[in-house]
Order: structure tokens, then C-alpha cells, then sequence
């Protein structure tokens, strides 16, 4: 097995093929990776699942978040693995339904301040973009775990339509959550991701914007799917251009 310092340097040798979509919660990043993804034959990583994951890793071993010891020790033995699906196990267990437990959605953004989680995680991420090309979602992912990808994206829309839709996902989950409450913590998320030290949430001058709030998620990924086409070398990667479907 490669040592993990051979494997930063493999990445950042090798011009991987590597697409990035940053941007806050609610804002349409996992549908819309996922369905670019598919369209460029493509891997999809979803990093905001790997942040849930170490979180519920610590939750369980009962880690006081201000004993960077016993932080280091679970991120030391932490199994973490991603599977096509969306699907994500610690261990042999699949945890993907708990990724969205209360518990939680309120520890994550503390967690994922933490220095350490972040060095953890940006290893494990760059080892993803070995095993073939990818498009990656979170919120440092074009600032700073792939600074050189092919293209990078920032995915926002307004705070009243990302509250909207992340309503309408609870509701379709039996969650009757008020919308005002939901609001007041999409905001309260947010102001934890842009304003941490370490790799805050920031859109960089070389991030293309796409406002989601009045576009259809077909239509961004057309645009995505285009764009991304005219940075590949002739010859790479799919070709054609037939909205929906894979190539
Ligand atoms: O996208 P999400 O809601 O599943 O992300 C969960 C949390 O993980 C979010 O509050 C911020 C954090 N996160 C991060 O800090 N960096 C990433 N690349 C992805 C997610």
C-alpha cells in the first residue's frame, strides 16, 4: 500500500480529472453533481456525507470536540468507506440513513471546524479522485482539496428558496418542522461554514456562479455538462451533447 504523502503527491502530479461544486446547503449540490455525474460517466463524491460520517463516528465513542486526543484517536482507527449510491459505511455497517439524524445535523458544523477532521478528510477525498475521474460537492472542495480541478463551480440560490426546498425534504421524510425554524438554521449553518478558520466555505475568483433559485436543475446541468466538455482535450472523456441520459 502507497504511502498517503506519495498519494497528495500523485494527485497534484498528475492533472486528474477532477469537476467541483462548492456551495451552502440547500443550494441543489447533491442533485445536481450526482445527475452531472452521470451525464460525463463520471464519479460523484459527496463530501458533506464523508463530514456526517466522522460525526457520527464521534458521537458514538461520546469524544469531547475540545479533546483534540481522543478527536485524533477516532479519526486514527475511523473506517470510512463510499460506495457507488450514494451509500456510506464505517465499517462494515452502512450508516447512510443516520447521516441526517438531528444529532447530527447539529454537531456537523462543529466537527468539521476542526483542523484535524479537515486534514483527515482532504486525504481521503484525493485518494477518491485516483480511483477516476470525478465531480466533487462540498465546501472547500475547489479551494482547497482540488485548487487545480478542470473546472469548478459555486452553487448558491436564495436563502428563502434553499429553506423551501430543505422544508419540503423533511415534510417528504413525515419531519413537520415550521419553515421559519428551518430558516433560522440553514443561516445558522451557514454562518458556522463561511466564517470557521480552516477552509471556510468561499466562492475564489476562479469559481463559475450558477444561481439555482429560478433555473431547473436539467437546465444547470446542460450548462455544466457543456462547459466542462469544452475544457476536455478532443478525444477525452464522452462526447455528444443529448440532454439527460448518459452519452
Ligand atoms: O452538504 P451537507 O449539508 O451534507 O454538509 C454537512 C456539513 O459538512 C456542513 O455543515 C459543512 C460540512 N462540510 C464541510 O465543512 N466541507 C465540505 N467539503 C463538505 C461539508
Amino acid at each position: 500500500m502507497r504511502a498517503e504523502k506519495e498519494e497528495e503527491g500523485d494527485y497534484a502530479s498528475k492533472g486528474l480529472r477532477v469537476v467541483t461544486i462548492d456551495g451552502p446547503s440547500g443550494a441543489g449540490k447533491s442533485t445536481i453533481a450526482k445527475t452531472l455525474a452521470k451525464r460525463l460517466g463520471w464519479n460523484h463524491l459527496d463530501t458533506g456525507s464523508m463530514y456526517r460520517a466522522v460525526t457520527l463516528a464521534l458521537l458514538r465513542e461520546k469524544v469531547d470536540l475540545a479533546d483534540p486526543e481522543s478527536v485524533q484517536a477516532v479519526l486514527d482507527t475511523l473506517d470510512l468507506r463510499l460506495e457507488g449510491g450514494g451509500k456510506v459505511f464505517l465499517g462494515k455497517e452502512e450508516v447512510s440513513q443516520l447521516l441526517r439524524d438531528p444529532d447530527v445535523e447539529n454537531l456537523v458544523s462543529a466537527v468539521s471546524a476542526l483542523p484535524a477532521v479537515r486534514a483527515r478528510m482532504k486525504e481521503l477525498q484525493r485518494r477518491e479522485a485516483l480511483r477516476g475521474p470525478l465531480v466533487a460537492e462540498g465546501r472547500d472542495m475547489g479551494s482547497v482539496v482540488f485548487p487545480d480541478a478542470q473546472y469548478k463551480f459555486f452553487l448558491d440560490a436564495s436563502p428563502a428558496e434553499r429553506a423551501r426546498r430543505r422544508h419540503q425534504d423533511f415534510e417528504a421524510q413525515g419531519l413537520h418542522v415550521p419553515r421559519d425554524k428551518v430558516l433560522a438554521e440553514l443561516e445558522r449553518r451557514d454562518r458556522l461554514d463561511s466564517t470557521r478558520k480552516d477552509a471556510p466555505l468561499v466562492r475564489t475568483k476562479d469559481m463559475e456562479s450558477v444561481d439555482s433559485t429560478h433555473l431547473g436543475i436539467q437546465e444547470i446541468v446542460d450548462r455544466m455538462v457543456a462547459r466542462v466538455r469544452a475544457g476536455l482535450p478532443s478525444g477525452e472523456g464522452p462526447q455528444g451533447s443529448s440532454a439527460g441520459g448518459k452519452p
